[in-house]
């Protein structure tokens, strides 16, 4: 089974001119979330540490002719102070943000006898800490608005009980206590908070540091559908929450995985 060659994504009114801050938007799945932003005519920032992909990303952007030339802030996002004053650079370029897309994280493989209190604070401020404050920095906006959709990007991997990145499983699990705790917190004030799981989606660097194919064989075997899962298609369901479409949805999360759990 393959990928269908030309999708035909759908295209979301409420979307053109909505301003939209993505973390970690340079490569991988962040990256494709700003792409298919900028294809629906957002005003996108996007934060990264990563100078050089970002760039290519802008470059892949420039070429769809976008509405709106997405923006980059070179952050490391855990330092909070630097992540909330890119926010509020970017409330400034771009208008007060409707959309936040927490995404940033790192899947360094590590074992429970290696972990050290430096690494573990490191894994949970990599992976766990920068999602509760940008959602901090951006819901000022949003309450006074009375709208707004915030998409924390989760990992599956928790729950598939992999054991070769505790640090990162760990945080990962904590994504969905943010989602669940701020969704009943700003649900008064129409903010909608929910998580998007990914099972393998075969980005860059998952294709480059962790493929074998080995590993390929067994995700396919566990997934229903039998082909790799691409960052494009698991964007969209960011998108969708992102939109007036999904304006029902909050405090849940999706699985985009290919039918693996
Ligand atoms: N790809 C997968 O198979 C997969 C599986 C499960 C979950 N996820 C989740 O999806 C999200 C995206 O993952 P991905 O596979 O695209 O990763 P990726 O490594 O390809 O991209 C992550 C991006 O975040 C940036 N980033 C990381 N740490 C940062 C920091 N401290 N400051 C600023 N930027 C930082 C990186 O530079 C990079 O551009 C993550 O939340 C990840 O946990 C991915």
């Amino acid at each position: 089974m393959t990928l269908p060659e030309s999708p035909a994504y759908a295209s979301y009114p409420s979307l053109v001119d909505r301003t939209v801050f993505v973390t970690g938007g340079a490569d991988g799945i962040g990256a494709a979330i700003v792409e298919q932003f900028a294809r629906q005519g957002s005003k996108v920032g996007f934060a990264d540490i990563n100078a050089v992909k970002a760039a290519e990303t802008l470059e892949r952007c420039r070429a769809l002719e976008p509405r709106h030339l997405p923006r980059f802030y070179e952050v490391d996002l855990v330092d909070v102070d630097a992540t909330q004053e890119a926010i509020r650079q970017a409330q400034l370029d771009l208008g007060g943000v409707a959309v936040l897309v927490n995404n940033a994280a790192s899947d360094d493989r590590h074992t429970w006898q290696e972990m050290t209190a430096e690494y573990w604070d490191d894994r949970l401020n990599t992976n766990l800490r920068h999602y509760f404050f940008a959602i901090q920095a951006v819901a000022p906006d949003m309450i006074a608005a009375q709208d707004g959709s915030i998409v924390n990007i989760g990992s599956s991997s928790y729950m598939m009980q992999e054991d070769f990145f505790p640090g990162y499983a760990i945080a990962k699990s904590g994504v969905e206590g943010i989602t669940r705790t701020l969704a009943r917190t700003f649900g008064p004030d129409n903010v909608r908070v929910n998580t998007v799981l990914p099972g393998w989606v075969a980005t860059e660097r998952q294709l480059t540091k962790w493929w074998s194919e080995e590993g390929e064989a067994g995700t396919l075997s566990d997934q229903a559908l039998k082909r790799r899962i691409v960052p494009a298609e698991f964007a969209q369901m960011v998108l969708f929450l992102a939109a007036d479409d999904g304006a029902a949805c909050t405090a849940q999360e999706f699985l985009v995985d290919g039918g693996r759990r």
